[in-house]
């Protein structure tokens, strides 16, 4: 199977960014945690700053992935286009933060992400996708089965 990791704005600085919050391991970390938990299945590993390249590669995986684990940052809080995107899916979504945010700023505690997400995971820090990989590879087993 294929599993598409998509993180969106601000994660490019993880590690160095609010390490309190976010941890200390940087995102290349991030991405070999993630390659570690694929079990043989190939991981396309990509982060980005804009609004409109998160949603050409949400729209890719329509044809080119089994499940998408998705931290979408920010925009999770602000971007209905990006929700319109994950809705045109039909493969599994797994949310996924590093930070727990209900437990932080109310402005944080609502994505509108969840609204087409199969499940969240968050707070575990980097564990969060290790966590969320395995997950996606559960689903994408069920379906095939
Ligand atoms: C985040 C949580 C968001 O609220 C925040 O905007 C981020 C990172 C996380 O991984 O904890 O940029 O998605």
């Amino acid at each position: 199977p294929v599993l598409y990791v998509l993180n969106g704005p601000n994660l490019n600085l993880l590690g160095v960014r609010e390490p309190h919050i976010y941890g200390r391991e940087t995102l290349a970390d991030v991405q070999a945690l993630c390659e570690a938990a694929a079990e043989g299945a190939t991981i396309v590993f990509r982060q980005t700053n804009r609004e409109g390249e998160l949603i050409d590669w949400v729209q890719e995986t329509r044809t080119a992935a089994h499940a998408l684990i998705l931290n979408p940052a920010g925009y999770g809080h602000t971007s209905i286009a990006l929700l319109d995107a994950l809705k045109a899916l039909t493969i599994p979504v797994i949310e996924c933060h590093l930070s727990n945010p209900a437990a932080r700023e109310e402005f944080r505690h609502k994505t509108f992400v969840s609204l087409a997400a199969t499940g969240v995971v968050s707070g575990f820090g980097a564990h969060s996708y290790e966590l969320a990989i395995k997950a996606a590879l559960r689903l994408v087993r069920e379906r095939s089965s």
